[in-house]
C-alpha cells in the first residue's frame, strides 16, 4: 500500500446486530422481535424466502439461537476490551427496538432497556471507541408485526418517530453516527426481515413492498430530522446492501438488464434517500406492476427534507446477470441471484469473493451520489478449526479482508470519499440468513455451535492480530 492512502482519523473497526450478538432475549423486560421468531439451520432461509410466514415459535420443531447468541448481553466488557485490543475507532452495533418499547406501542421507553445502552456506549467510550449505531437491523417488534402488518401500516411510522426520539434524546452525547434502517434494500427478497411482514399467498407483493418502503422512507427521513434537530453534530446516514451487477456478456440486452437490476435493486432506496425523491425510472416499474402508493400530502416533503448526510453500506459480492439465464448455473449469494461469474470462485456458502467489485462499488456510488460513503459490512463467513494447541489459523479470511482492503485503498486514491470500515461480524455471531454459528465471520472466536452446545469462551483469532497491525498502521501494513 501507498503511504497514508487512508486518511487520518480514517474510522477503523467492526460490526454487529443487536440480534444476533446480544442474546438475553427476555431480560430487562424486552419484548419478542422477529430474529426471535426465526429458527436456526437450513430451514431459516426457506422461511424466509417463503410466504406465509406465522412468526410463532415452535420448539418442538426448531432451536432458536437468537435468543442466547453469544451472550454480549451479559459479556459485553470483556467483548469490548478485545475490540479496544484491536485498536477499534469505532464500533457498529443496533439498537434491539424491543429493548426500548417492548411491544412497539407503549408511550414511554422502558428505562431497563435504555440503561444497558448507556452501559455499553460508556464501556465503549471509555477505550476512545465511537459507537456507530444502527436503529433498526432486522428485528422489529413481533407485535408489530402481528397486529400491524410490519410496515404496510402508516401507524409503524409513528411508534419508530417515538423510538427515535427517545433514542436521539437518551443518547444525544454518546453517539454521533447513525444509520436508519439495515440494508432496507433487501425487503425485496427478504421482506420478515426487512420489512415485517411475510407476504400472503392472496396478496399483491408488488403493492405491499413498496407500500411498506414508502412508510420506510418517511420514517427515516423523519428520522433524519429529528437526529439533526436534537444532535446537531451527528451524523446519520442510510445503509444498503449493495453487490454491483455485472452483464454477462457485452450483448446489449444483458447490458440492459443489467442496467435495471442494479437500479431497481441498488440504487432505487438509495435515490430516494440520498437524493429525497422517487427516482424517474421508478414511475415505469410502478405503472408495469399496477402499484399506487398510498401517501399523505406531505410525505414527499418530508422525504425531500430528511436526505441522509452519508451512505452506509455492505458488500460481500458482486452479482452477474442475464436477460435469459436458461442453460446457466444460478449463484448462490447474499440474498441475490444471478449467474455464477466464471472469473470468480466462492465461499462455503456460495458467496462469490470479488475484492475488484468493491472497488468498483465504491466508485459507482461516489459517482453517483457524491455523498460520503462508509464501508459498514464485509467479511469472510468460513468454518474455522480450533487446532489442538487452541489457536485458530484463519489465514483464507486474512486473504479475503486484506485484499478487500486493498481494495478500498485503491478506491480512495480514485476519488472517493469513504468515512471508515467496519468489518463485518467482528466476534463470531449467529448468521442472519441461515441462523448458524458455523458460518463464522469474527477475528474472535466463539466457542458456540450449531447444536447448541459450547461454553461462550472467546479466543483470538489469527486473524485478530492481523486486524491489530492493518489498525495500527492506519492501513500501511497490507
Ligand atoms: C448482511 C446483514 O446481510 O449480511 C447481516 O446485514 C448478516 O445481518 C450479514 O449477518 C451476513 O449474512 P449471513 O447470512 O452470513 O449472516
Amino acid at each position: 500500500m501507498k503511504k497514508h492512502t487512508f486518511p487520518k482519523g480514517f474510522l477503523w473497526g467492526g460490526a454487529t446486530a443487536a440480534n444476533q450478538i446480544e442474546g438475553g432475549f427476555f431480560e430487562g423486560n424486552k419484548g419478542l422481535n422477529i430474529a426471535d421468531v426465526l429458527p436456526g439451520g437450513k430451514e431459516r432461509l426457506d422461511i424466509l424466502q417463503t410466504p406465509g410466514f406465522d412468526f410463532e415459535i415452535d420448539r418442538e420443531k426448531y432451536s432458536y439461537p437468537n435468543h442466547e447468541a453469544i451472550d454480549f448481553y451479559h459479556r459485553y466488557k470483556e467483548d469490548i476490551a478485545l475490540f479496544a485490543e484491536m485498536g477499534f475507532k469505532v464500533f457498529r452495533m443496533s439498537i434491539a427496538w424491543t429493548r426500548i418499547f417492548p411491544t412497539g406501542t407503549e408511550l414511554e421507553a422502558n428505562e431497563e432497556g435504555l440503561a444497558f445502552y448507556d452501559r455499553v456506549f460508556d464501556e465503549l467510550h471509555k477505550y476512545g471507541i465511537e459507537p456507530v449505531v444502527t436503529i433498526s437491523h432486522y428485528e422489529m417488534p413481533l407485535t408489530l408485526v402481528k397486529e400491524y402488518g410490519g410496515w404496510r401500516s402508516r401507524e409503524v411510522v409513528t411508534f419508530f418517530e417515538r423510538y427515535v426520539n427517545a433514542i436521539f434524546n437518551r443518547y444525544q452525547n454518546k453517539v454521533k453516527y447513525w444509520m436508519t434502517f439495515n440494508e432496507i434494500n433487501s425487503g425485496f427478497i427478504m421482506p420478515i426481515q426487512g420489512l415485517g411482514f411475510s407476504i400472503q399467498k392472496e396478496e399483491d407483493k408488488y403493492q405491499a413492498t413498496f407500500q411498506a418502503y414508502h412508510h420506510q422512507f418517511v420514517a427515516s427521513a423523519m428520522a433524519v430530522k429529528a437526529c439533526h434537530k436534537i444532535i446537531p453534530d451527528a451524523q446519520i446516514g442510510c445503509m444498503i446492501l449493495y453487490a454491483p451487477v455485472y452483464p454477462y456478456d457485452s450483448n446489449p440486452q444483458n447490458v440492459m438488464f443489467a442496467l435495471q437490476e442494479e437500479r431497481l435493486f441498488n440504487y432505487f432506496c438509495a435515490d430516494v434517500q440520498v437524493r429525497g425523491e422517487y427516482p424517474a425510472f421508478i414511475q415505469r416499474y410502478f405503472e408495469e406492476h399496477n402499484i399506487d402508493l398510498d401517501m399523505h400530502e406531505n410525505d414527499l416533503d418530508i422525504i425531500k427534507e430528511g436526505t441522509v448526510d452519508y451512505i452506509g453500506f455492505s458488500y460481500y459480492m458482486s452479482r452477474t446477470e442475464k436477460r435469459d439465464k436458461t442453460k446457466l448455473e444460478e449463484s448462490q449469494g447474499n440474498l441475490i441471484g444471478g449467474v455464477k461469474n466464471p472469473f470468480l470462485r466462492a465461499s462455503d456458502w456460495g458467496w462469490e469473493i470479488d475484492p475488484e467489485g468493491l472497488r468498483i462499488s465504491l466508485n459507482r456510488l461516489y459517482d453517483r451520489y457524491q455523498v460520503p460513503l462508509f464501508v459498514v459490512e464485509n467479511g469472510l463467513g468460513a468454518y474455522d478449526k480450533v487446532e489442538e494447541d487452541g489457536s485458530i489459523n484463519d489465514d483464507y479470511r486474512i486473504d479475503f479482508l486484506g485484499s478487500h482492503i486493498k481494495a478500498i485503498g485503491e478506491a480512495i486514491k480514485d476519488g472517493v470519499q469513504l468515512i471508515g470500515y467496519t468489518s463485518w461480524g467482528c466476534i463470531d455471531l449467529v448468521s442472519a440468513s441461515s441462523g448458524e454459528f458455523s458460518k463464522r465471520y469474527g477475528y474472535i472466536y466463539v466457542d458456540k455451535h450449531d447444536d447448541g452446545s459450547g461454553t461462550l469462551e472467546r479466543k483470538k483469532k489469527k486473524s485478530f492480530y492481523w486486524y491489530k497491525e492493518v489498525i495500527a498502521t492506519n492501513g500501511e501494513a497490507l
